[in-house]
């Protein structure tokens, strides 16, 4: 960056774009979405969305939009920057625009893009790679895209196909934030299993939410890296590439191969696992057979997706104060630190106030800060294989969704509805709040000058009303035995 352009940013107003825009923002500033040279506007994302085109008429499979907070939308210009506010970019806003997908107070902005600096961030860097610019000769390069590792079905479908075609292979690894090294490590696992010079690029990019337009993003990506033709089984329309069909696989269980469908005698196809029934497979802990994937593979998915009594998972109880959740998440803390089978850490609603969220107010504000940061600390005990319970108040289903977001981008999340009605929470009011709630010295008070949005994606509902605390202990011991989360207990 030159100094004068420096000078000219004091002042510019900066913006931390989320993971998935700022991976957007990597492929903008690298060249890899070309033709576009910054965030779309409203009428492009609009085309784009009903007929797979720019408005000019360009082909372009997905939006690549930015959202930022109302009141920046009216600059002129924009930094934007990284987690760790290193400045990234600058966009010279074109246009800002509402749409009704965007939060509330929020707006879209599209304009062109200026690079300041790369971003620093990602293990396996030496995997990253510039695409070649424009324009630039190259040969013929056979390019697949993935988000999954690759099976030996896949790895045989690849070797055919690049053998065939006579073309060297690429292979981009498409990294979405969730489970990245894993992914990468199995596909360097397999790097012998390619074919000879078969190299292995890492491109951040943001997952789209449907199979054909991810796909057909990563088709435009691949291009940019040179790529000539795309092995993929969907049906993508106007990509800048040939697309190569894989032809169809088995294992044959008499020869001990994968071969071509076509060649296997019926009664002897084995065909793939299917996602399903991997994923069980993995949950319960069993053995990924060899026949389906390297050993080295089955490593990383297993690392990726432990069994269940191995994984993170938070269990999260939400309710009105003096509902019990406290009395019932301390319970359950105790009872399975005596099975010590977990490690378990409590995030409680009142010790949280004390010590994460002091100084923190009743506002919508201060509330929904407070659950975002028991769900980031819920998210990194998660992480690392601990259970966290925690047990707030949690009123606002938005941000309840928020946490749950979070946590299963890294295990699973358990939500726990402690269902007491009000009447019984005001009857009991242990701390005396109801009252003072009720004679207006509490303001924002929930459940009687304050919301509480009831859930509807709770894994369990539990009324306290005249039940003992073990009772419901149990109830929860139990749904987290059957769920996989903790091993029966030998009677
Ligand atoms: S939350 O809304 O941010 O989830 P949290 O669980 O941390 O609330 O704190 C709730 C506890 O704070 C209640 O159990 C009660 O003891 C106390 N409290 C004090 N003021 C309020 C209020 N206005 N609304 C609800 N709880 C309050």
């Amino acid at each position: 960056m030159s100094d004068g352009l420096f000078e000219e940013l004091h002042g510019v107003v900066s913006v931390t774009p989320s993971a998935a825009e700022l991976a957007d923002l990597e492929q903008l500033l690298a060249g890899a979405f070309r033709p576009l040279r910054g965030f779309l506007g409203a009428l492009d994302v609009a085309a784009v969305e009903a007929g797979g085109r720019l408005r000019d008429g360009t082909p372009w499979p997905s939006a690549v939009v930015l959202t930022v907070p109302e009141g920046v939308a009216g600059e002129k210009r924009i930094v934007l920057q990284d987690p760790e506010t290193v400045p990234l970019a600058v966009l010279e806003v074109s246009e800002a625009w509402s749409d009704p997908s965007v939060p509330d107070g929020h707006f879209r902005v599209a304009g062109t893009l200026t690079a300041l600096r790369e971003s620093a961030y990602g293990a396996f860097r030496r995997l990253r790679r510039r695409p070649p610019a424009a324009g630039e000769d190259a040969a013929a390069v056979l390019a697949v895209a993935t988000r999954e590792p690759l099976h030996r079905a896949r790895l045989g479908q690849i070797r055919q196909a690049a053998e065939k075609l006579g073309l060297p292979v690429l292979v981009l690894a498409l990294l979405s934030g969730v489970h990245e090294q894993e992914l990468v490590r199995a596909l360097l696992a397999v790097r012998r299993e390619l074919p000879e010079g078969a190299e292995i690029v890492t491109v951040n990019l943001a997952p789209r939410a449907d199979a054909v337009r991810d796909q057909a993003l990563a088709a435009h990506v691949a291009a940019a890296y040179g790529a000539t033709h795309l092995l993929t089984d969907l049906p993508l329309e106007d990509v800048p590439l040939t697309l190569v069909a894989p032809e169809p696989w088995a294992y044959d269980t008499d020869l001990e191969v994968w071969r071509p469908r076509a060649r296997v005698a019926e009664e002897h196809v084995r065909a793939e696992l299917t996602a399903e029934e991997l994923g069980a497979l993995l949950d319960r802990g069993e053995e990924v057979p060899e026949w389906f994937t390297p050993r080295a593979v089955a490593a990383e998915l297993r690392k990726a997706r432990p069994p269940r009594h191995e994984r993170g998972v938070t269990v999260f109880f939400t309710g009105l104060s003096g509902s019990g959740k406290s009395t019932v998440a301390r319970a359950l803390g105790d009872a399975l630190i005596e099975r010590g089978d977990r490690t378990v850490s409590l995030l409680d609603g009142d010790v949280v106030r004390q010590m994460l969220s002091s100084g923190l107010t009743f506002s919508k504000a201060d509330r929904d800060l407070n659950i975002r940061r028991i769900g980031y600390v819920a998210a990194e005990i998660t992480r690392h294989g601990g259970l966290a319970i925690c047990a707030p108040i949690a009123p606002y289903a938005a941000t309840r969704a928020e946490v749950r977001r979070m946590v299963e981008a890294v295990g699973d999340f358990v939500l726990v509805h402690v269902a007491t009605p009000l009447e019984e929470c005001e009857r009991r009011d242990r701390k005396g709040l109801y009252a003072k709630a009720r004679a207006g010295l509490i303001p924002e008070f929930t459940g009687i000058s304050d919301p509480y949005e009831t859930p509807g994606d709770a894994e369990l509902v539990i009324d306290t009303t005249g039940r003992h605390v073990s009772e419901c202990v149990d109830e929860v011991l139990k749904h987290l035995v059957a769920g996989g989360w903790l091993r029966p207990q030998p009677a």
